[in-house]
């Protein structure tokens, strides 16, 4: 069995916290009644079926609207709803179209209930709303297009909904919109290039939708920009040069589309604040560009795994908080001895903990230089490749490894009689190689090992007695000359 790892990149967004100055409250002689809000709270109420918790017990004539549960009134107009707050109440219904009559609305938080239907298109009604979240419900039906009347938003949360249709290109008019989050919904058609009017956006996810057509080049204007995220669509065409411009950019998450083209070779001073940079499972072709590990010096996610790249690997050395490097399943490497100079430029740097170079062209002898990675290393995936020679013994030394897979190379020699010091590993796959000698005793003491793959080598001699010990799930051993009896363990 090849085990070849890679993980779905999993987008992981910093928290950004923002002081929001108090809304400067202007007085406006108003024509409606007082009762307008609480008529349209009731309203809302009864567009709601199920309330476990019976939150809106308290919504009734008895107790003033500003004293109900999740609502918040403003200080100077009375009975004026300025937030309504029900979160995470199990909540299940439909949005009620007269939650457009809270004309005094800032925020919205109906986030992680079981909210159905559409959202009504009278949001747009709500030109005060600041921040709206309707994240992890169950809403249908498309985003309405006179969201952009709500000129004042600054968050909006959509996502984990099941949304279709388009991003509508009126979002283009909301200028102080600095969050847009729309992920795990069903949205089609591509990515309106008004979202380059968006000056002050600084997030933008819209991962694991439909979104077609190529990343829009107005994505360039966006200075203030600091997270992209569309992973997992069916984006094609190739990626806006202004894109690499972008100095404030610390997230780049494209991964899983099928996006071609190659990374430009310089870029000037921009993505000197790149953190996360994934662009795996697309069809890059190219080198990997010395910028990556020159300018962009922040990294410590780096995926470029699944594409098309091939050529030398660049060093790495100046990446001093890389913790996962992934380049497996390319073309990289030329099966010779130059080729894994790059690795070495990895021993200094201290938070590394996966590497994953396999499925390549990586050819030549694995240097000694691995022994002195980071201590901290826990996955190191080399399986699928062109090396040879022995397997350094020096590899003992990563004691905190957890996943160590070399299968479908051509190494040879024994196993170094050390690696069961590796107390930690769960997976040792060294299948398919030349491998010979004796399995080493010492992979007894490995006792939280769940898969040991040694099939076709030509191990001989005894088949360690303790090696079935109570935590292997997997064993396969064979294709060696091995004596001995496990035979009840063999997968
Ligand atoms: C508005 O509300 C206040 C306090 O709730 C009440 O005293 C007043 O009568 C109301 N005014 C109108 C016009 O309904
Ligand atoms: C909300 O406003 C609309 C339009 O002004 C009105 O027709 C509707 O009756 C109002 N809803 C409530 C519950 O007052
Ligand atoms: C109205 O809500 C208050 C506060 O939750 C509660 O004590 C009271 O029993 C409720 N009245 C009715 C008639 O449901
Ligand atoms: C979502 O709501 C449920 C039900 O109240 C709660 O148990 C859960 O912790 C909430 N999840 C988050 C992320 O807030
Ligand atoms: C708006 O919501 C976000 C989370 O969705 C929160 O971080 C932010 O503080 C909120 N802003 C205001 C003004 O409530
Ligand atoms: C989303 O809501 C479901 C229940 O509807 C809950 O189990 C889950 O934890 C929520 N997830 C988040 C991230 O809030
Ligand atoms: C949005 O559409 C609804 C229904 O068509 C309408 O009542 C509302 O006035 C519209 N809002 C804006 C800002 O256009
Ligand atoms: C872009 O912004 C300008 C000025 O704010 C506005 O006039 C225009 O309609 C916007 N374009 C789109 C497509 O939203
Ligand atoms: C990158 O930014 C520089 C300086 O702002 C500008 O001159 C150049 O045209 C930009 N390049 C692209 C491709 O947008
Ligand atoms: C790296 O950044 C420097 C400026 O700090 C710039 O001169 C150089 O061109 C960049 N290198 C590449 C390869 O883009
Ligand atoms: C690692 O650090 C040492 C000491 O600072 C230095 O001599 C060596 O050149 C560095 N190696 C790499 C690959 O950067
Ligand atoms: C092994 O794993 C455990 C628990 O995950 C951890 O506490 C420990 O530091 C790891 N390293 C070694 C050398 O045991």
């Amino acid at each position: 069995m090849q085990i070849l790892r890679f993980s779905s990149a999993n987008l992981q967004f910093h928290s950004f916290i923002f002081a929001i100055a108090i809304a400067s409250c202007f007085v406006r002689v108003s024509s409606s009644s007082n009762e307008t809000d609480k008529s349209a709270l009731l309203a809302f109420k009864a567009g709601i079926t199920e309330d476990p918790f019976g939150v809106l017990s308290s919504w009734n004539n008895t107790v003033n609207l500003c004293q109900w549960y999740g609502v918040t009134c403003s200080r100077r107009h009375p009975n004026k709803v300025t937030v309504l707050a029900l979160y995470s109440q199990k909540l299940s219904g439909s949005i009620s179209p007269h939650i457009g009559n809270l004309s005094f609305l800032r925020v919205l938080w109906l986030y992680n209930n079981s909210f159905y239907h559409e959202i009504p298109p009278q949001i747009g009604r709500l030109y005060r709303l600041r921040n709206l979240s309707l994240a992890n419900n169950s809403l249908t039906g498309e985003i309405p297009k006179n969201i952009s009347g709500c000129l004042d938003l600054l968050h909006v949360r959509l996502s984990r909904n099941k949304l279709s249709g388009e991003v509508p290109p009126e979002i283009g008019s909301m200028a102080k919109l600095r969050f847009l989050y729309g992920s795990a919904n069903n949205l089609r058609g591509s990515i309106p290039s008004s979202i380059g009017n968006l000056s002050s956006l600084e997030v933008v996810s819209l991962s694991k939708n439909y979104l077609s057509g190529s990343l829009p080049r107005a994505l360039g204007q966006l200075t203030k920009l600091s997270a992209l995220g569309f992973l997992q669509n069916r984006l094609s065409g190739t990626v806006p040069p202004s894109l690499f411009n972008l100095s404030s950019l610390e997230i780049f998450e494209v991964g899983f589309n099928q996006i071609h083209g190659s990374l430009p070779t310089t870029i000037g001073l921009g993505l000197l604040n790149l953190q996360y940079f994934s662009i795996a499972s697309n069809q890059f072709v190219g080198s990997i560009p010395p910028w990556i590990p020159n300018n962009a010096t922040k990294l410590w996610l780096l995926q470029l795994l699944s594409n098309k790249f091939s050529g030398k690997v660049p060093s790495f050395e100046s990446l001093h908080n890389l913790q996962r490097l992934r380049i497996q399943l390319n073309h990289l490497g030329s099966g010779g001895s130059g080729d894994l100079k790059f690795l070495c430029s990895l021993t200094n740097i201290t938070s590394l903990a996966i590497l994953s170079v396999a499925g390549n062209r990586f050819g030549g002898l694995l240097p000694r230089c691995i022994g002195n990675f980071s201590i901290a290393i826990e996955q190191l995936i080399l399986g699928g490749n062109l090396f040879i020679g022995e397997i350094p013994r020096e590899i003992s030394n990563l004691v905190n490894l957890e996943i160590l897979t070399m299968e479908y190379n051509s190494l040879s020699g024994a196993i170094p009689i050390d690696l069961g010091n590796l107390q930690n590993l769960t997976i040792l796959s060294l299948s398919c190689n030349n491998l010979s000698g004796v399995i080493p005793s010492s992979l007894q003491k490995m006792k939280r090992l769940i898969t040991l793959q040694l099939l076709k080598n030509q191990f001989h001699g005894h088949i360690p007695s303790h090696l079935d010990n109570c935590s292997l799930m997997e064993l396969d051993l064979s294709d060696n000359n091995l004596s001995g009896d496990i035979a009840s363990m063999s997968t």
